[in-house]
């Protein structure tokens, strides 16, 4: 009996380029990868709690706890001997009131943790979240009246805060309360005091998203009533982004953000064509859980998923990426590869 042949027809068959050439080895991968993750371009989120005297896990956050004050000169050693060259400071206060007043207190939590870990590890850059949402009673980023966040009298509330964090020793401030004109008060409230080298991350296009979540049980801030529609962006648009970028850009930022990452890939890439100033990505607390949610029941490789979505982040055009996974990061770059 004659065994069959399988003939591929002749015009089938690619003649010269061969894609899988440069795929063979992963030495020749390595030469012709378009984008490399590394460590040096991660910020790495820190919770510090005033009410605690050692750490505590997230619950919703696998691998992520609240600090106590005393946890944190060890923390920002081992972070530092990782070569992640940031933290993002969050704080959760003594006390909420209606007017946030931790928030800008000169012993408050986030205040005295620069000032820890600034001398625990003084080359560590040391970012703080400028908002009001973890200090209010309502949850609100802002003052509230007839149940609306106005936006003026909060501006003064979060340059107060912004130069209480320049002067505890903070390299960067970052407002992410989407008050509008936040970037200039802060702007000109840090250099009235002569702050003129203290630098400002922008959470310029930041989404009133679902993906905090999780970020919100960590850091009790979830509002108590309504929601932040009224002043975080709507998820549709695209070019609101673009418009809310440029503002902050004029209005003196120097790192510009867009907040969540993952579900706003196209966000980030348009901003990357669009403007020179370093833009920032945070792939937020939800984004992260996710993961580790089906990490935990064995559903995919949580490890090679994570180096996916951050190296996909990246490849969008962010220059910086802000990330609960930075410390696994940092220590599975040594081993791994995608
Ligand atoms: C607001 C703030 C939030 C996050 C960072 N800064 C929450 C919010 O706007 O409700 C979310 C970060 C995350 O989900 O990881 N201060």
């Amino acid at each position: 009996m004659k065994s069959e042949t399988y003939e591929i027809p002749r015009n089938l068959i690619p003649d010269r380029q061969r894609s899988r050439r440069l795929r063979r080895t992963e030495s020749l991968r390595e030469l012709v990868r378009e984008t490399r993750l590394s460590t040096s371009s991660l910020i790495y989120p820190i919770f510090v709690d005033a009410r605690i005297t050692a750490r505590e896990e997230i619950v919703s956050m696998p691998g992520i706890s609240r600090l106590s004050l005393s946890d944190l000169s060890e923390e920002a050693k081992e972070i530092s001997a990782l070569n992640i060259p940031a933290v993002l400071i969050f704080g959760l206060p003594q006390h909420k009131d209606p007017k946030g007043t931790e928030a800008y207190a000169h012993n408050g939590i986030v205040q005295n943790a620069v000032r820890m870990i600034k001398k625990a590890v003084p080359q560590l850059t040391v970012v703080t979240d400028v908002c009001m949402c973890e200090y209010t009673d309502h949850g609100h980023c802002g003052i509230v009246s007839n149940q609306t966040v106005v936006n003026d009298v909060t501006l003064e509330l979060l340059s107060k805060t912004a130069v209480s964090h320049a002067e505890a020793g903070a390299d960067i401030v970052a407002p992410s309360a989407m008050m509008d004109g936040q970037v200039k008060a802060i702007r000109t409230a840090l250099d009235e005091k002569g702050l003129t080298e203290i630098a400002i991350m922008s959470y310029s296009a930041k989404y009133a998203s679902s993906f905090y979540g999780p970020f919100r049980e960590a850091a009790e801030s979830a509002p108590l009533w309504g929601d932040r529609r009224g002043y975080q962006m709507d998820p549709p648009n695209r070019r609101d982004a673009m418009r809310e970028i440029a503002e902050d850009i004029k209005e003196g930022a120097d790192i510009v953000m867009v907040k969540p990452a993952l579900s706003y890939l196209d966000v980030i890439r348009d901003a990357r064509a669009t403007f020179r100033t370093p833009l920032a990505a945070y792939n937020v607390s939800g984004e992260y859980s996710m993961v580790k949610a089906a990490e935990q029941r064995g559903w995919i490789d949580g490890k090679r998923v994570a180096l996916e979505i951050l190296t996909s982040i990246k490849r969008a055009g962010a220059d910086i990426i802000i990330t609960y996974f930075a410390k696994e990061l940092a220590r599975s770059l040594k081993e791994t590869r995608l």
